[in-house]
């Protein structure tokens, strides 16, 4: 060997250890057994609309009904402009053709070297009119089950992703106690066709967003503004409802091999305070209007109200004068009515005095909220307080220009490990969401895809900050 290539062969050596040393470095890996996975819901992903409405003259859920509305103020809401709910006046149309595509779809999963995949059923297909089930739609759900269980990926799925029949929303849907068989029955349905074959159960996706976008901030259906007192009886209708289908799913056959958690969305505010050289009037004022708002919104997401039901069976939702609302009650079979809890997060938001906002070294999504790791690990111990093993089952972040995804999900997935490592029982983590879709009130104008959807060609890419997620996020053979 002469000298040159004496030198090359070192620096060669070098650059490869280097490389694969740096590479290795950014390595997450989790113990055989945890579930890396990606989320998605059908009335997001799927176009049902457009497949089932044909057979019907009558609206089919009651988020078809609200997006064809005109007032996003309604009756309920006695503002006084006129505007279509969805951002732009979008309408969610065929979305990403889950329908047709779902089983395609299952190759990206893999390609992901993903383990397992939520996603939801939807009620108003299974069931369009009431009583009569819709056997064309069962087979679609046992097909896709069929398919990822035979490409090893577990199914994780949810039954209620805030989509319900018409004719249930025209009986008051969760607003009454009274309705709350109606949904038993459907879950009874799906889990006697599923149950042998679907071992992970959300019931419930996020009761506190339904309650506080529904019915205080009239962004999701049904679009109403200020309405508290309704607002703590969905909550209430919800985790009642939550509590009865998970004891009428562990009677039946196969339930009790089944886990069964409800899904809750951590989503917290606070003060903003800045670090870095700001004069004591705009500190003041950060931590006046922002601590203020960060309250307010505290309040209206009831995460409080979540715990303590579901640590203690107690109820309780009260809002002050002028509103004066107090809705309270007890449920002795709240506290052992989950397997496993589903933790949605995505920030703990920080409000300024203009609003959303976030500290020199952070970032801001498109949504807004900022990209802030150490949340999530925050939002883990708090909820491990409920003593049941963690699933998260949604993380991520919409971002456009995909500027900040591999940050977002390198930095989120090491506080995940931590907390594993430290002995917090995390089980999973599912990012939200495999592929854009319609982001409900804003329509396709939010982008927390791993991958970019052509919705003209419906062709799905990869996008550059996934892959991360792909590479480095990896799992230990068992
Ligand atoms: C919901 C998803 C939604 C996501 C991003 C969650 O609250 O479960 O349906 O797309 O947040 O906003």
């Amino acid at each position: 060997m002469n000298l040159i290539s004496y030198f090359r062969s070192i620096f060669f050596a070098g650059f490869v250890t280097s490389t694969s040393l740096l590479a290795s470095t950014l390595n997450i890996t989790f113990p055989a057994g945890f579930h890396k996975g990606v989320a998605n819901s059908a009335y997001q992903a799927g176009g049902h609309n457009l497949v089932w409405h044909k057979n019907s003259t009558s609206f089919l859920s009651n988020w078809h009904y609200f997006e064809n509305q005109s007032y996003r103020f309604s009756a309920k809401n006695p503002l006084p402009f006129k505007r279509s709910p969805i951002d732009r006046g979008q309408k969610v149309g065929n979305s990403v053709d889950f329908w047709n595509q779902a089983i395609e779809d299952i190759k990206l999963i893999k390609e992901l070297k993903c383990t397992s995949y939520r996603f939801s059923i939807e009620w108003s297909e299974l069931e369009q009119t009431q009583g009569v089930w819709n056997e064309e739609a069962f087979a679609f759900y046992d097909k896709l089950i069929e398919e990822l269980l035979k490409n090893n990926i577990e199914p994780m799925v949810t039954l209620y992703h805030w989509v319900h029949p018409f004719w249930f929303h025209q009986k008051g849907g969760f607003e009454k106690a009274e309705n709350i068989p109606y949904f038993v029955t459907y879950c009874k349905k799906v889990f006697e066709r599923f149950g042998s074959k679907v071992k992970l159960w959300c019931t419930i996706n996020e009761p506190t967003i339904i309650a506080g976008c529904g019915y205080i901030m009239a962004r999701h259906a049904p679009g109403y503004s200020f309405q508290f007192g309704l607002a703590g009886e969905v909550l209430k209708n919800l985790f009642n409802a939550h509590v009865e289908v998970y004891k009428a799913l562990k009677a039946m056959p196969h339930g009790k091999e089944v886990q069964i958690g409800i899904v809750h969305q951590m989503l917290q505010f606070e003060g903003f305070d800045p670090e870095h050289d700001t004069c004591a009037i705009v500190r003041f004022c950060h931590s006046l209007i922002g601590g203020s708002v960060a309250k307010a919104m505290n309040f209206i997401f009831a995460h409080k109200v979540f715990m303590e039901f579901f640590k203690t069976g107690k109820f309780s939702y009260t809002v002050p004068f002028p509103w004066s609302v107090s809705v309270q009650t007890f449920n002795p079979d709240a506290p052992s009515s989950n397997d496993f809890i589903g933790l949605n997060f995505y920030s703990r938001v920080a409000v300024g005095m203009t609003g959303p906002t976030c500290q020199n070294h952070e970032y801001m999504t498109d949504m807004p909220y900022a990209g802030r790791p150490e949340t999530l690990y925050d939002a883990i111990k708090e909820i491990a307080t409920l003593k049941r093993p963690i699933y998260i089952t949604e993380n991520g972040a919409p971002d456009g220009l995909d500027k900040n995804r591999s940050h977002f999900i390198i930095n989120y997935i090491k506080f995940v490990k931590q907390a594993l490592e430290e002995g917090f029982d995390v089980r999973g983590y599912y990012y939200w969401t495999l592929m854009d879709n319609f982001e409900w009130d804003n329509g396709y104008d939010q982008f927390f895809g791993l991958y970019h959807v052509d919705r003209k060609t419906q062709k799905r890419t990869l996008r550059p900050g996934s892959h991360y997620y792909r590479d480095h996020v990896l799992l230990t053979r068992s």
